[in-house]
């Protein structure tokens, strides 16, 4: 069934056709998750853009990657990593588990490229979150499992759910992919998917988790909507 923008919300099964090639932005490419995702959009044949902060960040990118030094909360170098592109991924991440301090970098982030998204017409956009989230796991994991075992994840909770308001706020066509640890193991092609968004595992790897990214944006699949993933 399309709804009143077109996008057609049925679940399709994953194998279908790819759309290929895509030019595809990632943000965060350079991290753990994000080196996976430029990694499988590389090898899917799609045309990549990376967002680099440093000049030994950018010489590291593959060949044929394109490659924009700049800052994700810069608003020149977001609009110019965008520019002629077709779908983003935002894979940013504050290092690990970061200081255990507030940080806003991903929604303020996010924040920006949607509105630069929005001004050059692209719509599609599917950003990495973390299971944990409200909606995601029981109150008791949420609450006192988690804060027991990660403390310093609480801060990351936090900006994530920033993160997915904003999304549901714009007007792009969104995903937050609910992930949990992420591992660079090999990829074991098997993926158990929550649509609403509820955790169904304690890990996956990093190679799974890009396919999934690449494979809802080549297809156009779970618009509009937060979904859990892992292994
Ligand atoms: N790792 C996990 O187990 C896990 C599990 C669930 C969810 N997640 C989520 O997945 C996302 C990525 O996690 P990760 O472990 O891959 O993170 P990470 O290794 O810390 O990578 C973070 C990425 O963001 C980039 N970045 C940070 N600040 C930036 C800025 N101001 N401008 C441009 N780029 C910036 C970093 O670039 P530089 O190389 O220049 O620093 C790096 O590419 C995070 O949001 C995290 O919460 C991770």
């Amino acid at each position: 069934m399309l709804d009143t923008r077109g996008i057609d919300h049925r679940l399709h099964p994953l194998g279908e056709k790819a759309v290929s090639p895509m030019r595809i932005v990632i943000f965060g490419s350079t991290g753990m998750g994000g080196k996976a995702a430029l990694t499988s959009a590389i090898g899917r044949g799609h045309d990549v853009t990376v967002l680099a902060r440093s000049e030994a960040a950018a010489a590291k990118a593959p060949k044929g990657t394109r490659v924009v030094l700049g800052d994700a909360l810069d608003p020149a170098a977001v609009r110019e990593a965008l520019k002629g592109t077709d779908a983003v991924v935002q894979y940013l991440g504050v290092g690990g588990l970061g200081d255990g301090r507030p940080n806003d970098l991903v929604p303020d982030a996010t924040r920006l490229i949607v509105a630069e998204m929005a001004a050059q017409n692209i719509r599609r956009l599917v950003c990495a979150s973390n299971v944990g989230v409200p909606g995601s796991a029981p109150f008791f994991v949420r609450r006192i499992l988690l804060p027991l075992v990660a403390r310093k994840l609480l801060p990351i909770l936090d900006a994530k759910v920033k993160m997915e308001a904003i999304l549901r706020a714009s007007n792009r066509e969104w995903t937050a992919v609910r992930l949990p640890a992420l591992n660079e193991k090999p990829r074991k092609k098997t993926l158990k998917v929550s649509a609403e968004g509820r955790s169904t595992g304690f890990s996956i790897t990093t190679a799974d988790a890009a396919d999934f990214m690449l494979d809802i944006i080549e297809k156009r699949q779970f618009v509009d909507v937060t979904v859990a993933i892992s292994n």
